[in-house]
């Protein structure tokens, strides 16, 4: 992200699902907070049938992912009339520095990061700080699939299913103190696991930081991400726990999190400590405000090929304006990026 531009072609046309397939899963539901209410089953969407995307690659799922699918509320909230990205995409366009700096390179290398077991420690200012082992830690969400625009600060974007839940849920349980107001989030770091920690080309200082102003944590479109595509999240997508803030550039979505922080200060991001004049704390998706070395008025709908570029207009906080507007009254936002 912090010296490449993306590539003109980034999928070759035999990887990509016809969109008539895609096309028949629409919903008939809008991207309005109106859409948290259940949707019910969709034809193709029954809990346990391997087949609801088409293209999706059968994974080895936890017993407690499994445990949790029977209960999940599909299509909770989704987005009209954009198809949902081919799964192949998804997952073998990535960016997780960890496993190297080019686009396959997750996909190739994140079979290495050991999900199982995994712990998350919940600590700052909350009245119910610990350490618990994911299991506990998710056995009290209901699962939901929740179909969002993800815009990347490099101008691609794609339409994902993620299986998760409110990270407003957990913070009602853990309890934040008057003194939280940020939340800090942490990547494993792992270099025996994770080969792009050890071999520093990134100049990132390890491991991986993300932050939110707590209101923003607190909203109903954030969630903590478990799953994608009916399965659980394959390792290139940040397993077995990620951020998804579909209002913000994709570098916010903070994958594969060990730690979760409340905190009286801004934390300082990854990306912030590396071209603060680049990347700002609040990285809500603008297309009034250009990167320094790009547009940000317009984005490449993936796939997007040489010979089929599917560009589009970006809008304002990625299309969630409505919802999330409001939280940014008063703030310049060419000033808090
Ligand atoms: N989280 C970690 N730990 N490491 C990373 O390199 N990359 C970010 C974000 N989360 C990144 C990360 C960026 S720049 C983007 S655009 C998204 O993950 C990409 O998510 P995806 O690969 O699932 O599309």
């Amino acid at each position: 992200m912090l010296i490449k531009l993306p590539s003109a072609s980034d999928s070759r046309e035999s990887d990509v699902t016809p969109e008539s397939i895609y096309l028949s899963r629409r919903t008939l539901l809008g991207s309005s907070m109106a859409g948290l209410a259940m949707a019910g089953l969709p034809h193709w969407a029954n809990a346990g049938e391997p087949s609801r995307y088409a293209d999706v690659e059968p994974g080895r799922a936890p017993g407690w992912f499994n445990d949790k699918l029977g209960s999940l509320q599909w299509q909770a909230v989704t987005v009209k009339d954009e198809a949902v990205t081919p799964y192949k995409d998804a997952t073998h366009y990535n960016n997780f520095y960890e496993f190297g700096p080019d686009k396959g390179d997750p996909a190739q290398n994140a079979g290495s990061l050991k999900v199982e077991p995994w712990s998350v420690v919940i600590d700052g200012e909350v009245a119910k700080p610990g350490r618990y082992a994911l299991e506990d830690f998710i056995k009290p969400f209901q699962l939901q699939e929740r179909i969002y625009r993800m815009r990347c600060v490099e101008a691609w974007s794609m339409v994902i299913p993620w299986i998760g839940f409110p990270l407003a849920e957990l913070l009602k349980q853990v309890e934040p103190t008057s003194k939280a107001r940020y939340i800090r989030f942490e990547t494993l770091k792992d270099p025996q696991s994770m080969p792009g920690q050890r071999s520093g080309f990134a100049l990132i200082d390890w491991p991986y930081v993300e932050g939110l102003r707590l209101d923003e944590a607190m909203h109903p479109l954030t969630i903590l991400a478990v799953g994608m595509y009916g399965r659980e999240l394959p390792n290139q997508n940040g397993a077995p726990l990620r951020l998804v803030v579909p209002w913000k550039y994709g570098f916010k979505g903070v994958k594969s999190i060990v730690r979760i922080s409340l905190v009286n200060d801004q934390p300082r991001t990854t990306w912030q400590s590396l071209a603060p004049s680049e990347y700002g704390f609040y990285a809500n998706v603008n297309p009034t405000v250009d990167h320094p070395r790009w547009t940000q008025a317009r984005e490449r709908r993936l796939p997007s090929g040489l010979f089929s570029p599917n560009v589009r207009q970006t809008e304002m906080f990625n299309g969630y304006g409505d919802e999330v507007a409001s939280l940014y009254s008063g703030m310049d936002l060419r000033k808090d990026y």
